[in-house]
């Protein structure tokens, strides 16, 4: 996508050939900045604090993290070693273990000197792969979205489809196009009027800083709102229907998203109203059937609770503390969504129900 008239994508190889380069997203929306990274320790930082985060991009981070670690290190302990550093960063999207078993199931056979060279193709052709399979998905899902537009003009209604998104499923989350704002993308270049509520998302703030800002440089009109005003507004006819994104997908279709994602399913369930998730078959994990008690849920610190940073009116960036000193704070930060809250899944192969059945007539190769 492109920021101020120049494409990006949000992970690149370096002009020099070697170093990757990444746009810091903990600055973001306030400053635009790019991070070179050399060695797979500092790929391993960039994931663990949030300079990347998303599912997707979190696997291609994790891919080129390991070839950057070839290239200090290509023995076997190495590869080892790389793969066990880059995995501890985060516990909960399927994407980073996928990602680095695939490296390395790749590199391990090959003789030691080959390996640099084939972990640099592999790391480029999954985020090649990425843009493709996003790029799918967003097709697949405007077609829901010109669907909600041709049946609100044929009802009588005007406006905008009115789209409620949680976190950051956008391009920033993947190497380019996104997950649940693919078919925003898609359906808006394609001249259909849209309009997207934004969760802020507490606490890292994704949607109030990060879906807002790549709508706004696409020119989508958006609205942030608090994670709490979903409900009032569906039970206000103001959301068509809901799309989100999910970091760890069950093989039965329960889904595992940002903290706050499932609060947002059932009252649109209660209310409704179509709540569709987009993913990429890489965010799948076929190992797992049950959602709720299978997947590792992480916690992060709870100064990401008590604490918040933002621009002052001088123009500086700072952070504040929102909490009485002395109290607790937790910082769970995904939730799992079941199956049955959930209209559809929005893949690269198409739409399916969210069932084991529904994913194996689009997968059937994991049956
Ligand atoms: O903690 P994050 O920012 O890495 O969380 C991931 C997300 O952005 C969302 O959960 C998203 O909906 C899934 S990733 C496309």
């Amino acid at each position: 996508m492109k920021v101020d008239g120049k494409a990006f994508r949000t992970i690149w190889l370096s002009d020099d050939g070697w170093a990757v380069e990444i746009i810091d997203q903990t600055r973001l929306p306030h400053e635009f900045e790019i991070i070179r990274l050399e060695t797979g320790i500092r790929a391993a930082r960039a994931i663990s604090d949030m300079e990347v985060r998303g599912a997707p991009l979190i696997g291609a981070t994790a891919a080129y993290g390991m070839a950057l670690a070839v290239r200090e290190d290509a023995s076997d302990a190495g590869v080892e070693d790389a793969h066990a550093v880059l995995l501890a960063t985060r516990p909960t999207a399927v994407n980073l273990s996928w990602a680095l078993d695939d490296m390395r199931a790749l590199l391990l056979p090959l003789p030691v000197p080959d390996r640099m060279a084939a972990a640099y193709a592999r790391a480029a052709q999954i985020s090649d792969e990425d843009v493709a399979i996003s790029r799918a998905l967003g097709e697949f899902g405007a077609e829901l979205i010109v669907r909600a537009a041709e049946s609100k003009v044929a009802s009588g209604k005007d406006g905008p489809v009115n789209i409620l998104t949680h976190c950051n499923a956008g391009w920033l989350a993947t190497v380019d196009w996104g997950t649940a704002l693919a078919p925003i993308y898609v359906a808006f270049d394609e001249g259909i009027d849209v309009h997207v509520w934004v969760d802020e998302t507490r606490p890292r703030n994704q949607g109030a800083s990060l879906t807002a800002w790549e709508l706004g440089r696409h020119g989508v009109a958006h609205t942030v709102i608090a994670d709490n005003a979903g409900g009032h507004l569906m039970q206000h006819g103001e959301i068509d229907l809901c799309i989100t994104g999910t970091d760890r997908t069950t093989r039965a279709g329960d889904v595992c998203n940002k903290i706050g994602t499932y609060l947002k399913a059932l009252a649109a369930h209660d209310n409704n109203i179509p709540f569709y998730v987009a993913l990429p078959q890489t965010t799948i994990d076929w190992t797992v059937s049950d959602g709720i008690r299978e997947i590792p849920i992480e916690q992060r610190s709870a100064e990401e609770v008590t604490h918040i940073s933002g621009r002052t009116d001088d123009g500086k960036i700072a952070r504040v503390q929102l909490t009485p000193n002395g109290s607790a704070a937790a910082n769970f930060a995904f939730d799992v969504t079941p199956a049955r809250l959930i209209t559809g899944l929005i893949t690269d192969r198409g739409i399916c129900d969210a069932s084991e059945e529904g994913l194996l007539e689009l997968f059937p190769e994991q049956k």
